[in-house]
């Protein structure tokens, strides 16, 4: 076992212990000198297994040969362990070139290192232990995704040359039970791992799953507790995914019935609280409502910082919140809201137009408060215009001041006749009108 002192080895040694493997060999850069390995030895070694610890650095290929060259003759190599491998997380535009480097190191260099040399030793089986991060993504694990998915391609490509091989991709493991956060690599978030649906592993239950895989000669699977109907949503919002289609557990991605929403329970208090108010009064109250729980989902304490025009994105958004906002916001109001709300109205005020046609569906909006609703949308598309300079910019306030001129207003100011005009009080309007009569354009 490559990697095996580290947090999984000793469930796995034990594991293979348990099977009757005659001969256990754990190998890290730290070998003995790794925390807790002493107390691992001596419980394999009671329960009747040989055990020998080595310092093997596997990234190198002649001190893995020399590993290998060294393993007792009457007990030769038959199953090869690869756990070796360093969990470290940034997101990809924070990871650089040591950064690969150091992910890498074990678990790629690791692996390829084992692929040359262990079919020469006469191995039965070669198992690669890899993640969900290489499989479906993770936030945050960049190179650690690309190096796994490293050991998923390997599996394919030695079962081609015809060697075995059978890579598994984890979801996270607990420790003892799935309740225990002992095996979480460093940096993982459990409680959040837990909200997207991806509870822990329970250890018995992975093993479950690894003597499946190579009772079945798997070459490559991906084995995660998965609570399907507050994963899909997360997974699927901020765009459709086949991905899980053809899991009958998975159900139809984004249709699973959204955490708290209960049958209509909330549209009738809602509704009703505001049939029969105006549509301003209306407004008022669901942007307050969406204000409130954009800030719950937050964790911010008030709604200050919850402008009604502000993207989502800018507020702090991500996939996760994302859907706790729509089942927050389900919840409430009582209404159906697609898992990918906040990214196809990616307002507060744009989400209680949403809510509005969704509660008030018979009641059309006058022509009026639709060319509001439009105006809405023009305001934030023109904040959001802010970063692409000005020209952009300059066009449509152009065609704005001409729709007020055609309106006969004014869009700003204008100075009474025969009033003197310096280049600091003129309004845009009269700007316009002097340049046009100083060169000519009409
Ligand atoms: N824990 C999980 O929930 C989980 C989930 C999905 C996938 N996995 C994968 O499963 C494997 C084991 O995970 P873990 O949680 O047990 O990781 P871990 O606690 O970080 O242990 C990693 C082990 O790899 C060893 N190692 C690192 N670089 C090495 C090198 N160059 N040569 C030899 N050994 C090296 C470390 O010891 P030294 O530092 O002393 O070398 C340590 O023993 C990893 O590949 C991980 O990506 C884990």
């Amino acid at each position: 076992m490559t990697g095996g002192t580290g947090a999984l080895g000793g469930h796995v040694a034990r594991w293979v212990a348990a099977r009757g493997a005659e001969h256990v060999v754990l190998t890290s850069r730290r070998g003995g000198s790794a925390p807790g390995v002493a107390e691992l030895e001596a419980e394999l070694a009671a329960s009747g297994v040989r055990v020998t610890v080595a310092a093997c650095d596997v990234a190198d290929r002649e001190e893995l040969r020399a590993l290998l060259d060294s393993l007792p003759e009457e007990l030769p190599l038959t199953t090869v362990i690869h756990l070796a491998g360093a969990t470290r997380l940034a997101p990809v535009t924070g990871t650089d070139a040591a950064h690969y480097a150091e992910t890498f190191g074990a678990k790629v260099a690791g692996a390829a290192n084992l692929d040359a040399l262990v079919d020469g030793y006469g191995v039965e089986n070669v198992v690669f232990f890899s993640s969900i991060a290489g499989v479906w993504g993770s936030g945050d694990h960049a190179a650690y995704a690309a190096g796994n998915a490293y050991l998923d391609v390997l599996a394919e490509q030695r079962r081609q040359r015809g060697v075995p091989a059978t890579t598994v991709a984890w979801g996270v493991w607990g420790g003892a039970t799935a309740d225990d956060e002992a095996s979480v690599p460093e940096g993982v978030d459990v409680d959040r791992l837990r909200r997207q649906g991806l509870p822990l592993i329970a250890p018995a239950r992975a093993f479950e799953a690894l003597q499946q895989a190579l009772v079945d000669e798997e070459t490559f699977i991906a084995v995660a507790d998965v609570d399907w109907d507050r994963f899909i949503p997360v997974f699927s919002s901020s765009r459709p995914t086949p991905l899980f289609d053809e899991l009958p557990e998975a159900g139809r991605p984004g249709t699973a019935e959204p955490v708290g929403a209960g049958e209509g329970s909330a549209q009738a208090p809602i509704a009703e609280r505001l049939a029969g108010t105006s549509a301003a009064e209306r407004d008022r109250v669901l942007l307050e409502l969406v204000r409130s729980e954009v800030a719950a989902v937050l964790g911010h304490s008030g709604t200050e910082d919850v402008q009604p025009g502000r993207s989502f994105k800018e507020l702090g958004f991500d996939s996760l919140t994302a859907v706790e906002l729509r089942n927050r916001l389900t919840g409430a109001t009582g209404t159906r809201l697609p898992a990918t709300l906040v990214f196809d109205h990616p307002s507060p005020k744009a989400v209680v137009a949403v809510l509005r046609g969704e509660l008030f569906p018979g009641g059309s909006a006058s022509a009026a408060e639709t060319l509001l609703e439009e105006l809405d949308r023009f305001e934030e598309g023109l904040a959001a215009l802010a970063q692409d300079g000005d020209e952009a910019r300059e066009r449509i306030l152009g065609r704005l001041r001409s729709i007020l001129g055609q309106a006969g207003v004014a869009a700003s100011p204008q100075h009474a006749p025969g009033q003197v005009v310096t280049l600091e009080s003129a309004s845009d309007e009269e700007m316009f009108n002097l340049i046009g009569r100083e060169f000519g354009i009409s």
